[in-house]
């Protein structure tokens, strides 16, 4: 790790993410003293714009989306002070050389470049900077999602970067890796001595992921449609979190460790075929329905024609290794869900032997013996939960079991703190250098080679989307993907 980057650049600065949450987390960074005094701002887009105008957007965004007991005036004026604004065109040769003066004597001291543009800007962009002699050893370059919407497209954006940059400049950015529970993930893991050893298929039945949004589209039609919940969430977000979940344990918290691991655990996924998508795998379309009480429009009635995109995806995917083998991960994520929820559930195996009756499980002559089930919470509430079975009190001659909930609230147990904005972490560790939380070329490649396996055998197969009302947890065949297995979603 080298000095702190004294320098930030955005591009896409006029942008929803910029003003929801770049320009917030920068903001709560200054707040609790995380950013040098001269720090630098500068943001860039297409349209021409004063610096003052400029910090007035960033001004309105602040008081919009920052909580209202965050917002302070002293230090927005603070940090307006910081802000300047440079309009850039892709290819104006000008308008990067007048960007290059406006950074000139700060270059050697670090230049943090954020690309929050779409990726067919990113290579251009890239190119001007290099032309404009922004490019030194102390650059840096973040650059959202979508890299590409298959592995060669992907392949092809790396490149347009590569060509300009070591890996060890490229921070490739998941927001999800910025958020704590998933970090937490990794203390779970590697910080207690209970888990590890029951990590593994001799104890784990199977693993669950869900991320439900309530949302539906939110006028992103363009980006949107085409794209779908398959590349839009799982091809980035929910395989980050599957691969925390079943990778080996990294010999230390550093980068490469960590995503030496992170990528094994991804090249193990059992890639599709036309055959295997009809089990594995379920694609859905929210029609109109109710989410919490509203009554919201279709998918093709916000689009305003028909579409095969999906909104909703469930998979059963396998990680064909040594620790995994047969244990299926079960993914799902969906637009207009009834909760807005997101969770890992690890399933554990029944006892070996039970000595507490027969079948040991409930029903008839049973004792109520349930397999314990460990929930972890990653959004809206932060909570692990592990279900355990406790005697139930009572002088009943054969002993009656009874699930109870070891339950670790994270959000009271850390009730003092404040909830950072996942983005906070990232800028943080860009500006610091530090590409542990950044997904590496690879590990991008990687998932974008099994999401191409999904979507190959959803061509050869004619899989279209099945329809299911706002509101629901997809279509029904969602739920027969893992009940055929004798499991259920844990709702
Ligand atoms: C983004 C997707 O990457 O993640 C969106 O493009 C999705 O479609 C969002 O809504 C979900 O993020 P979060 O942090 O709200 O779970």
């Amino acid at each position: 790790m080298t000095e702190p980057s004294a320098t930030f650049l955005l591009f896409g600065a006029t942008g929803d993410l910029a003003r929801r949450m770049i320009f917030p987390s920068l903001y709560n960074l200054l707040s609790d003293g995380l950013l040098p005094d001269d720090f630098l701002i500068i943001g860039s887009a297409r349209s021409d714009m004063t610096d003052d105008a400029f910090r007035a957007e960033i001004d309105a965004a602040l008081r919009q989306f920052l909580p209202a007991d965050r917002y302070d005036a002293d230090i927005a004026t603070r940090f307006a002070a910081m802000i300047r604004y440079q309009a850039v065109e892709a290819g104006n040769a000008g308008q990067f050389a007048t960007l290059a003066d406006r950074i000139d004597g700060r270059l050697e001291r670090g230049l943090s470049v954020y690309l929050s543009t779409p990726p067919s800007l990113f290579a251009p962009t890239a190119q001007g900077l290099s032309d404009a002699g922004l490019i030194t050893p102390t650059t840096r370059i973040a650059m959202e999602k979508p890299i590409g919407k298959d592995l060669v497209s992907s392949r092809q954006v790396n490149d347009g970067i590569g060509h300009l940059f070591v890996e060890e400049q490229i921070f490739r950015v998941d927001h999800y890796l910025g958020k704590e529970t998933v970090q937490n993930l990794l203390a779970l893991r590697f910080g207690n001595v209970m888990f590890e050893p029951l990590w593994n298929a001799t104890a784990i039945d199977h693993v669950q992921i869900t991320v439900g949004e309530t949302v539906g589209l939110e006028g992103r039609v363009s980006y949107y449609d085409g794209v779908g919940a398959l590349r839009d969430m799982v091809q980035n977000h929910m395989l980050q979190i599957l691969s925390i979940i079943a990778m080996e344990p990294p010999a230390r918290m550093d980068p490469t460790a960590v995503r030496d691991e992170k990528v094994k655990a991804l090249r193990s996924l059992r890639a599709m075929t036309a055959e295997t998508v009809k089990s594995h795998s379920v694609r859905g379309q929210y029609t109109p329905g109710a989410v919490q009480g509203q009554i919201v429009t279709g998918y093709a009635d916000e689009l305003g024609q028909s579409s095969d995109t999906e909104t909703f995806v469930a998979l059963k995917a396998f990680v064909d290794n040594w620790r995994w083998q047969g244990v299926p991960f079960y993914l799902r994520t969906g637009k207009r869900m009834p909760t807005r929820q997101s969770e890992i559930v690890i399933q554990f195996k029944p006892v070996r032997h039970s000595i507490f009756g027969r079948d040991g499980q409930h029903g008839a002559g049973g004792t109520g013996l349930e397999p314990n089930t460990l929930v972890i919470r990653l959004q809206p509430e932060e909570y692990i939960r592990l279900q355990i079975m406790t005697k139930r009190p009572g002088l009943e001659r054969q002993v009656h079991l009874e699930e109870v909930t070891l339950d670790v609230s994270l959000t009271a147990a850390f009730a003092g703190q404040r909830r950072r904005i996942a983005y906070e972490r990232l800028i943080l560790d860009l500006l610091a250098g530090d590409q542990t939380l950044f997904v590496r070329r690879d590990e991008v490649e990687a998932q974008w080679a099994w999401i191409d396996s999904i979507i190959d055998g959803w061509k050869e197969a004619h899989m279209k989307p099945a329809a299911y009302s706002s509101g629901n947890w997809g279509p029904s065949a969602a739920i027969a993907l893992i009940e055929r297995d004798g499991a259920s979603w844990h709702d």
